[in-house]
């Protein structure tokens, strides 16, 4: 998979996450670390692949201005992972509180053979209480040997007393600019032609998830003939991503209070497994062109005549104020990525209630018009 080979083994292999990279970086150059990380954020942006990098530079002994050297008996097997003193749990399915007791008794042992422990706790938020308690405590008094590295979405379930002692990094999603130059450089290597369009709307698709983005250009390649250019036909196919159509449809339902509709395009993303944010996204950029098109008779993402069939009988008030609502629930998707939650906030979109300002407008206009033709004096109208 491309995903697991492309896989940065350094800190400088890996793309965004600049002050995160930086700031372990320099912590390696000086061989001190924390007790405790906290890495938190978005999915696929490098939280368990900085993990495995940090533990290679707290046990390599053959560093280079803070890089881990990559050939070393320590780098060689952590990449393996089949180093002893680097313990790695997935709290999704070790979740039993003996599973996590069991490690636990085992830290007070000292390393096997390096220097120190590290434990790599990934997705700490799906332990269960038990576990997770079990867990805290240790956190709370660790031996010196060891380091652990928890990865989680949901960094507020990590109490304060640990957190004020651990170093808590975020990792955001990464700029389309970066995802598409790396993108590029992995067709390339791949000796495969995409064209831009492709590329670029493969980085959209993927809200700025490395590994989405990687795993879409892996399924494309694996559906285009080898010596076939990939074009944007290609990737709507291929990944099933939304037509324009579709989000104007939702728009419609929105502006209409039609809330069957909303939920049942709620319903199919969930059938066909796509990304609240992504999708909504789309919904922006269609009402974004029907705002635009309200205004100035223009569209920049969809075909002018498709915005302007859909722009008829639309009250503007209302799409400014559904615009600014899809931005906002977007963000709520980002943080919680639930299909429930995003019907739920649609529907009470919907139905939010705006006054209807076209009949002042139009009093004003009258009143405008009078002043404009000079009449002396005002009727109230
Ligand atoms: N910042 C990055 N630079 C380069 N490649 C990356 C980066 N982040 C992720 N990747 C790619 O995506 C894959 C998955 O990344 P990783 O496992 O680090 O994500 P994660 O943040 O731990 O995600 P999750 O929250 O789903 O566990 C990596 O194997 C690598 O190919
Ligand atoms: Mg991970
Ligand atoms: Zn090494």
């Amino acid at each position: 998979m491309l995903t697991t080979s492309e896989r940065p083994q350094k800190f400088e292999e890996m793309i965004g996450q600049e002050t995160v990279r930086r700031s372990l970086l320099n912590q390696s150059k000086k061989d001190t670390f924390f007790p405790t990380y906290v890495f938190s954020g978005k999915h696929g942006c490098g939280k368990t692949t900085s993990a495995r990098i940090l533990a290679k530079a707290i046990l390599c002994r053959d560093k280079d201005h803070g890089e881990p050297c990559g050939k070393c008996a320590f780098c060689k097997a952590i990449a393996e992972g089949n180093e002893l003193d680097v313990i790695e749990i997935d709290g999704a399915s070790n979740n039993g509180v003996d599973k996590v007791r069991e490690l636990i008794e085992k830290v007070q042992y000292r390393p096997v053979h390096a220097a120190k422990k590290v434990y790599i706790i990934d997705e700490v938020h799906m332990l269960s209480t038990g576990a997770f308690n079990a867990l805290l405590k240790t956190l709370e008094e660790p031996p010196e040997w060891a380091v652990f590295i928890l990865a989680t979405t949901e960094p507020d379930k990590i109490p304060a007393t640990v957190r004020s002692r651990a170093a808590c990094y975020t990792f955001s999603a990464i700029k389309d600019s970066d995802l598409a130059a790396r993108l590029d450089a992995i067709a390339k290597k791949c000796g495969r032609k995409i064209t831009y369009g492709a590329l670029k709307t493969i980085v959209k698709h993927s809200g700025g998830s490395v590994r989405d983005a990687i795993r879409d250009l892996e399924t494309c390649f694996e559906a285009v003939y080898e010596d076939e250019e990939i074009t944007l036909d290609h990737v709507v196919s291929t990944l099933g991503i939304d037509s324009s159509e579709q989000s104007m449809r939702l728009i419609n339902a929105l502006l209409n209070e039609r809330i069957p509709d909303i939920l049942e395009t709620v319903n199919r993303w969930q059938e066909e497994g796509k990304q609240p944010a992504y999708v909504l996204g789309q919904a922006i950029e269609a009402l974004t062109d029907i705002v635009l098109y309200i205004t100035a008779q223009r569209a920049v993402y969809n075909p002018l005549a498709l915005v302007e069939a859909y722009a008829a009988n639309i009250r503007p008030d209302k799409a400014f104020f559904i615009l600014k609502e899809l931005l906002r629930i977007r963000e709520v998707c980002r943080r919680e990525n639930s299909y429930a939650v995003v019907a739920a906030e649609l529907i009470l979109s919907a139905r939010e209630k705006q006054p209807d300002t076209s009949e002042l407008l139009s009093r004003i206009e009258k009143i405008e018009e009078s002043l404009k033709s000079g009449a002396g004096q005002l009727t109230l109208l």
